[in-house]
């Protein structure tokens, strides 16, 4: 039989989707099962982008540019300048979603073998946004017992060897919650300079940060322009994961000029979409209010749950929504899988991600998991009630 290639064989199920065959196993069994494993919000997307597709009256469904519509990249600098972020819609690709500006980024400043510094715990899928690039992902582990607080920056520079293109971060953090501040930044961004390296920032929570605190982009950072590489998406934005738009924004112009080769190599972003997206910009800032509100109480409510549970230790984000729990067992891959193959109350169960695909540091993570609060309040107090019951059943054993 011809053979798979090694990099496939390295490549890393995404540990948010990889128990989905023993969840639909459980649903065909007439189990319940909530979902705390997804980032997929129960928001609704505004109406105005629904309402822009809806109406359009396209005859033919044609490529778009393969940067995207001008109109729509005009927009989004518009947006960005909102924010007190200047950049212009020639600094702008719309990409198949954030996950694609990932892999044009990382295949536009590394080769094969290159090392790209990331703290750990990071979104799992920059593991295999890396593997398929073919570069090594040097992690520097952050602990849920400080909130998983940005490592000192002594600790990167000890990382950088003359393999090392860039730092990644997210920010705010997918799976903690974690926002950086603006000295943070000023830190990081001295540091890339200081060794001539690209600093990649996914900013897809940029709009989510909660009690007061305000988040601070890399593109506001004087003298970072050739360094600097965001990755955004409309996906958690505008709750439009299904749209799968997103975009990649460099000021510097050998980036934006290599990453267009590997978007004419997808020709371009899906147009409907970008219509959808384009019209999105529209939202009102009232929308924002009422789901940042929204967040807030049930990231509250949900740590208020978890920290009732005997033996669980949670960090509390500061954006984004998703909290990472440690739990009191050794392996969350195997109590993940037992949740919905052999547990239910009443009829339901839960399916978490378990954290140590969010890791690359072998080992770490391994009690934990990542919820992601996107369900209403209700859903997730008997969300929590089931995991507490489950610990006690699954220690039994
Ligand atoms: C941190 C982070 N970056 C990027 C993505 C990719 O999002 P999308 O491809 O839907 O824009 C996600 C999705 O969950 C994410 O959490």
């Amino acid at each position: 039989m011809p053979s798979i290639s090694n990099k496939g064989t390295q490549m890393p199920a995404s540990p948010i989707r990889k128990l989905v065959p023993y969840a639909e196993a459980a649903k065909k069994r007439g189990t319940h099962v909530i979902h705390l494993n997804i980032g997929q919000p129960d928001i609704k997307t505004p109406k105005v982008a629904l309402d822009a597709v809806r109406n359009h009256t396209i005859e033919v469904l044609e490529y778009s540019m393969t940067q995207g519509s001008e109109a729509y990249r005009k927009k989004i600098a518009g947006y960005y300048a909102k924010q007190d972020i200047f950049v212009d819609s020639e600094d702008i690709i719309v990409t198949t979603g954030g996950s694609e500006a990932l892999s044009f980024a990382m295949g536009t400043i590394m080769d094969n073998d290159d090392e790209i510094i990331i703290p750990e715990p990071f979104y799992a899928n920059y593991n295999g946004f890396a593997t398929a690039a073919g570069v090594n992902v040097r992690p520097i582990a952050s602990s849920i017992d400080n909130n998983f607080a940005l490592p000192p920056i002594s600790r990167f520079e000890e990382l950088i060897t003359p393999k090392t293109k860039a730092i990644l971060i997210c920010n705010p953090g997918n799976p903690t919650g974690y926002l950086y501040s603006r000295e943070e930044i000023h830190q990081l961004s001295e540091l890339v300079k200081k060794h001539d390296l690209f600093l990649v920032a996914d900013e897809v929570y940029r709009e989510f940060t909660y009690d007061g605190r305000e988040h601070y982009s890399i593109l506001q950072v004087e003298g970072l322009e050739q360094h600097a590489i965001v990755v955004d998406s409309v996906s958690k934005r505008y709750s439009m994961c299904g749209a799968r738009i997103g975009c990649l924004i460099s000021k510097n112009k050998a980036v934006i000029d290599t990453a267009m080769k590997f978007a004419q190599a997808r020709l371009s972003p899906p147009t409907f979409a970008q219509i959808a997206s384009e019209a999105a910009l529209e939202t009102p800032p009232s929308y924002f209010e009422q789901v940042i509100d929204e967040y807030v109480s049930r990231r509250n409510l949900l740590i208020t749950e978890l920290n009732k549970l005997e033996g669980v230790k949670v960090a509390t984000p500061q954006g984004a929504f998703y909290c990472v729990a440690e739990l009191p067992i050794e392996d969350a891959d195997h109590f993940a899988q037992w949740l919905l193959e052999s547990f239910e109350v009443n009829g339901n169960t839960v399916m978490v991600a378990p954290a140590a695909g969010f890791y690359a540091t072998p080992g770490l993570g391994k009690n934990q998991i990542r919820i992601a609060y996107v369900l209403e309040k209700e859903q997730l107090v008997k969300a929590v009630q089931i995991l507490g019951r489950a610990l006690t059943e699954y220690n039994k054993q």
